[in-house]
């Protein structure tokens, strides 16, 4: 859409945001959503806590202030807000009714647009949220594999089974979080070293923002073959993005089950549970994964209407194209001003900004960079996240705002006070971490 933010020459005023968090302390602690949307990790009294409205790629907050969205939803938003095709078939089923009392049969035509798509999908089942399908995909393995234990690597919601690996383990028994543990992305000795026979499943993000090295993933699968244990793909991220199918298209390695969720209904909820047929059909009698809503016909028709709009418009080449011009531009803006500590990795269709600490801790760093996008209407969370919406006109505001804002950074560290430069609290650390992320395996005796 036309670009009509101009640079502020203030911060944007944010009043109504404040007064409504004030409202809501005490009573929604951190608030509802991912974590990477809670205002923790915004910086407070420069960035807007709430938004009222989506276009396309821009979004308005409460306070009227308008920006480009360069987080759109932590992942959801691949088309872009208020597309008009998506929420045309919302609006049609709307009319029909949400929730039923017997299957519909848009499950099935979803269903068997996914067994097209995604290269494992011989069976497939629908759940809300990215944490049940993977959830369900583990059970699924230790029922399959009569084995309890499963290693890692990646994010993958906020289940006992894969939060007791991390800091925010509290609540997990020990039992649970004994039978869990983690390998390094491109370590493929540290997978070696922790597979045994007793291991059920490896889960793993196939890709975060490191490309895979040495056939790192073709390793990974014929070690799990090999051991008996079950590869599972948890493709949140990397579904219907990377390439259409995924990231088992896209590097043509099947795994046993994969899950999927965000990108696939442009904004819905709905999480998706791709595998094998052999495996998938414990859930016929054996193993147990059902919920009220897992067939409701909303976000089944926004996803058939998405999946279309993906595959007909070749939305993963726009994605990647087009977030390829903004991770290089960011690496050539910080290589002319000689800051070799700040740099854009990852795909196109994602990628992160990743600070050194220097002058400053990595977060004062990124914090200092939020603060400053914001400023100058980018609504900015550290990663450069491309929806079929972003226009050029969008791609070069932004590559502008950050031409405007490294400089800011560069000065602030050469003068060894980023902190100095803050005009609110450093954000906290989000759990995704983008090297040696959850590397802490803990095997015990
Ligand atoms: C790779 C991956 N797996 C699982 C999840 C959990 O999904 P949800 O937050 O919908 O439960 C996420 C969410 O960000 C994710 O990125």
């Amino acid at each position: 859409m036309a670009n009509k933010i101009s640079l502020k020459n203030d911060y944007p005023d944010i009043s109504k945001s404040i007064e409504l968090y004030n409202r809501s302390n005490r009573l929604i602690p951190k608030h509802s959503q991912t974590l990477a949307k809670s205002p923790s990790q915004f910086v407070f009294g420069a960035s807007p806590i709430y938004l009222q409205s989506g276009s396309g790629s821009h979004v308005w907050d409460v306070d009227g202030n308008e920006y480009i969205d360069l987080i759109m939803g932590v992942g959801p938003i691949s088309l872009g807000y208020s597309y008009p095709k998506v929420d045309e078939a919302i609006k049609n089923q709307l009319n029909q009714g949400i929730t039923f009392s017997l299957p519909h049969p848009l499950e099935i035509e979803v269903s068997e647009m996914l067994r097209d798509i995604i290269p494992n999908a011989e069976a497939v089942r629908f759940s809300k949220i990215g944490n049940d399908v993977t959830a369900a995909a583990v059970r699924l393995a230790r029922a399959y594999t009569g084995r309890d234990q499963i290693i890692l690597c990646g994010y993958h919601g906020s289940q006992d089974w894969y939060i007791g690996v991390t800091e925010w383990n509290k609540g997990v028994p020990e039992a649970v979080q004994d039978l869990t543990y983690t390998f390094n992305y491109n370590d493929i000795q540290s997978l070696k070293d922790a597979i045994d026979e007793n291991v059920a499943a490896v889960i793993m993000e196939p890709v975060t923002f490191q490309l895979p090295e040495d056939n790192f993933l073709q390793q990974v699968r014929q070690i799990c073959t090999e051991n008996g244990s079950l590869l599972i793909f948890d493709e949140m991220w990397t579904g219907f993005r990377i390439s259409l199918g995924g990231a088992q298209e896209y590097f043509n390695i099947k795994a046993d089950l994969a899950t999927f969720s965000k990108a696939c209904a442009n904004g819905m909820p709905i999480s998706i549970l791709t595998g094998r047929w052999e495996i998938m059909k414990l859930l016929e009698d054996d193993v147990f994964f059902y919920g009220t809503f897992g067939g409701e016909t909303l976000s089944l028709a926004a996803t058939k209407a998405t999946l279309e709009e993906l595959r007909d418009k070749n939305v993963p080449a726009y994605l990647n194209e087009k977030g390829a011009i903004l991770r290089d531009g960011y690496n050539a803006i910080a290589r002319s001003l000689g800051m070799e500590y700040t740099r854009a990795e990852g795909y196109g269709y994602r990628s992160a900004i990743e600070f050194d600490p220097i002058g400053g801790t990595s977060l004062e760093l990124k914090t200092l960079v939020q603060q400053e996008m914001i400023k100058r209407g980018v609504l900015w969370g550290g990663y450069n996240t491309m929806s079929y919406s972003h226009s050029d006109e969008d791609i070069q505001y932004i590559l502008s705002a950050y031409e405007d804002t490294l400089p800011i950074l560069k000065k602030s560290v050469d003068e060894n006070n980023v902190k100095g430069y803050l005009r609110g609290a450093t954000i906290e650390p989000s759990i995704r971490r983008i090297h040696n992320f959850n590397t802490r395996p803990k095997k015990r005796k």
